[in-house]
């Protein structure tokens, strides 16, 4: 017997017999004078390891008087299991307690709601939801880079630190190490030239303009790294700090994007129902009954393409009320987008081709001079989960379009070169890391599937 073995691998050994060493949390305690079983969790699977216990043991009394929460090393054969539902337990030899938990560890054997998990955000990956939901998203970070790496994308490290707002939004989170009691003032406002860069930064909202230099160099890209947004909006599926993979492609226009993006998404699909089987199992029991259903539609589905200006005549026609105003220019709310995909399209659905005016300088003009090449996708229960776009590559409209907007040339020259020299046509997109999760396992808040979630006026942990 050399190493420890993980629980998962315990569990799908081969057959039964082996002497192994396992390690890990008690999730419950059932002790008797007569015997004692433990169920032991280490994470690398939901499934507990029952560990069977005799009076023999040396430790049988304080073995036997553990609670949830403690951390053990257990020695012993693993056998075949009377018990239903299990193949093998473990018969301890030996049992090494390496910390105690007592009765005022909070998460006892009761159902505790997802709201009060959140105020112990540093637990609650050591319930059965949050562990899945954990398991989940480290398993398709993999597959993400997977993916990538098979069609040739070079993965670049965008900045986390800047002094531009991509999306223009005005939703920058300020970088500065200047005394924020008495801030150097030039003419009221306050002067950066002092300050750590000389200039005014924040912490970055997106990598797509970086990503746009790259891909111009290295054909097709991608970032994934973590975004930051000061939009002050408390919903179920807006965080202040949130992933985002973000891929970049030259020499490809609109179609092409979308087509990466139903491609990305399907791999996605069939990644977390052939590889996270368990935790999907169980997500599709205790969190949303169609989920797997639904993934399964999806990943063989062919993803409906509508324009902007036909989904505003469908919503004009709804005859559920809408909270917000439907008119042809107005961006569209979260209602509007979900009626679209839940209601009309009953499917993940590419709205293409919006008013140039909600949407990002960078995008290319369309030739009606009122829309531009942009494309979201939007799924069921969560809207937006994908917002892209062809870029802008002629420099001219591009200069005119900053214009119109009063955004600053000089902030941006080393983008406008990438229009100077060897401009090309590209695209690319930026998918939610959150919201796909919210997607692939049914979680509703945002909040429940990043591991310590930030959000206005929260950032503990
Ligand atoms: O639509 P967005 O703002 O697009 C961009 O940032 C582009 N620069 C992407 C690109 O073309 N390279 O954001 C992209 C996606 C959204 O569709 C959504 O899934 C997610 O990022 N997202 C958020 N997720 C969680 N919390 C927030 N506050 C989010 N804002 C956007
Ligand atoms: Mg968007």
């Amino acid at each position: 017997m050399n190493g420890r073995i993980r629980v998962r691998d315990a569990l799908a050994a081969a057959e039964a017999g082996g002497k192994i060493l396992v390690k890990g949390w008690v999730r419950t305690v059932r002790a008797g004078k007569e015997i004692t079983f433990l169920a032991v969790n280490d994470g690398s699977c939901m499934a507990n390891l029952q560990v069977v216990v005799e009076p023999g043991l040396a430790n049988y009394q304080q073995v036997s008087h553990l609670s949830t929460g403690s951390a053990l090393v257990a020695r012993g054969v693993l056998r075949e299991s009377p018990a239903a539902g299990q193949r093998y337990e473990l018969a301890a030899g030996e049992i090494q307690i390496v910390g105690t938990a007592d009765e005022t560890y909070p998460l006892q054997k009761k159902r505790h709601s997802f709201e009060y998990l959140r105020t112990i955000a540093h637990l609650r990956p050591r319930t059965n939801t949050f562990g899945a939901v954990f398991r989940v998203r480290s398993s398709l970070a993999q597959a993400i880079h997977r993916f990538f790496a098979e069609r040739g994308f070079l993965y670049v490290h965008t900045p986390i630190i800047t002094a531009n707002d991509c999306e223009g939004a005005g939703e920058l989170f300020r970088v500065t190490t200047l005394n924020m009691a008495k801030p150097p003032l030039d003419r009221g406002e306050v002067d950066y030239s002092g300050d750590f860069f000389a200039q005014a930064t924040g912490l970055t909202v997106s990598g797509q303009l970086e990503g746009e230099l790259f891909a111009q160099t290295f054909s097709d890209i991608y970032t994934f790294g973590p975004t930051f947004r000061a939009e002050n909006s408390n919903t179920a599926r807006h965080a202040a700090e949130f992933w985002m993979i973000e891929p970049e492609m030259a020499f490809a226009d609109l179609l092409a994007d979308a087509a990466l993006a139903e491609e990305f998404l399907k791999f996605l699909c069939r990644h977390v129902l052939d590889n996270c089987t368990e935790d999907m199992n169980f997500f599709n029991d205790q969190i949303d009954n169609g989920l797997l259903q639904r993934i399964e539609a999806v990943a063989s589905s062919s993803f409906a393409v509508m324009e902007y200006t036909e989904a505003i005549d469908h919503l004009k026609k709804a005859t559920v009320p809408f909270a917000f105003p439907v008119e042809w220019g107005l961006d569209l709310q979260s209602e509007h987008e979900r009626y679209i995909t839940e209601q009309v399209v009953g499917g993940p659905v590419f709205l293409i081709n919006y008013p140039r005016d909600i949407k990002a300088f960078y995008m290319r003009q369309n030739d009606d001079g009122r829309t531009v090449a942009a494309m979201d996708l939007l799924v069921p229960k969560v809207g937006e989960i994908i917002g892209g776009s062809q870029r802008e590559e002629r420099l001219d409209l591009l200069l005119e379009r900053m214009g119109q907007l009063g955004i600053n040339e000089e902030g941006l020259w080393w983008y406008l070169d990438s229009r100077r020299w060897g401009s090309c046509p590209h695209a690319g997109f930026g998918l939610g890391f959150e919201r796909l999760l919210m997607y692939l396992t049914g979680m509703e808040n945002i909040r429940d599937v990043i591991p310590f979630p930030r959000t206005p006026r929260h950032a503990e942990f």
